[in-house]
C-alpha cells in the first residue's frame, strides 16, 4: 500500500479530481486527505445540497413539493470555503457547517436534491468554484455526479463504495455513536432516492476507478487516489 508521506510534487495547474460514491463510503475524509496532501482545494457538493435544504426548511418550504422547492431554488446565497483543512459553508452569511448535519436536514436532503432547478443552481456554483480553483493548482470535488455531470472531463475520477454495514458503522461513529441499524436504514433509503432520481443520479462515471473501501484504512484509500493522480501527472 502506498505511504501517506506528504508529497512535494505539486500537480499541474487545472487538475480536477472527481470523487463520487454513496454516504459513508469514505468520500469526505478521502477527498480532504488527498487535497491536503497534494496542495489542492476541496469542494464538498453534498454540503451545498444540505445548505440548500437547510434554507428551504428555514423558509418554511414544503420539501416534498418539487414545484415549491423549484420556485425558490435561486434565493439561497450559498458560499463554500475550499480549504481542505477547514472547509466552510455559509447561507445568506450564516455559518451552517454544524446545522446542515442535523437530522432534519439529513431527512429532507434527498427530495430537495432531486429537484432539477436545485441541481441547475448548484451546478452553476460548483462550476464557478472549480474554475476558480483550477487557476490555483486544482481541486478535489466530492459528490454523487461529479465525474458524470459536474466535471465529466476531470482527468482523475474515483468511485468509492463500501458494504452498507461498514458505511453505517462509520457514519454512526461520526455522529457520536448513533444507532447503527437506524443509520444503515437511513443511508440505504437515501441511496435508493439518490440512485433512482431522473436528474444526475448517483452512478459510476465513465472512466472512473472503482475503489471498494470496506477493508482499507483511510490512509490506504488516500494513497490509492494519490497514486491515480500521480499516474495522470506522469502521463501529462
Ligand atoms: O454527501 P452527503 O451525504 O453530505 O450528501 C447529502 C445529499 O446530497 C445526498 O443524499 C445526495 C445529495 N447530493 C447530490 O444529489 N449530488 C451531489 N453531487 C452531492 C450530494
Amino acid at each position: 500500500m502506498p505511504s501517506n508521506a506528504p508529497s512535494s510534487d505539486r500537480p499541474s495547474v487545472g487538475l480536477v479530481v472527481a470523487i463520487d460514491g454513496p454516504s459513508g463510503s469514505g468520500k469526505s475524509s478521502t477527498s480532504r486527505g488527498v487535497a491536503s496532501r497534494l496542495g489542492l482545494r476541496y469542494l464538498d457538493t453534498g454540503a451545498m445540497y444540505r445548505a440548500m435544504t437547510w434554507w428551504m426548511l428555514r423558509a418554511g418550504v414544503d420539501v416534498q413539493d418539487p414545484a415549491a422547492v423549484a420556485a425558490r431554488a435561486d434565493e439561497a446565497r450559498i458560499v463554500s470555503g475550499t480549504d481542505p483543512l477547514g472547509p466552510t459553508i455559509t447561507v445568506d452569511g450564516v455559518d451552517v457547517g454544524v446545522a446542515i448535519r442535523g437530522e432534519d436536514v439529513t431527512g429532507a436532503v434527498s427530495p430537495v436534491s432531486a429537484v432539477p432547478e436545485v441541481r441547475a443552481r448548484l451546478l452553476e456554483l460548483q462550476r464557478e468554484a472549480i474554475a476558480e480553483a483550477t487557476t490555483d493548482g486544482g481541486i478535489v470535488v466530492e459528490g454523487r455526479d461529479i465525474g458524470s455531470v459536474v466535471a465529466p472531463d476531470a482527468p482523475v475520477k474515483a468511485y468509492l463504495s463500501a458494504d452498507p454495514a461498514a458505511r453505517a458503522a462509520r457514519r454512526a461513529a461520526e455522529e457520536g455513536g448513533s444507532d447503527v441499524a437506524a443509520t444503515e436504514a437511513s443511508l440505504l433509503a437515501r441511496d435508493t432516492i439518490d440512485s433512482g432520481r431522473a436528474v444526475s443520479p448517483l452512478v459510476m462515471a465513465d472512466g472512473a476507478v472503482h475503489i471498494d473501501t470496506t477493508h482499507y484504512t483511510l490512509d490506504e484509500v488516500i494513497g490509492l487516489v494519490v497514486e491515480l493522480v500521480e499516474a495522470v501527472e506522469a502521463r501529462a
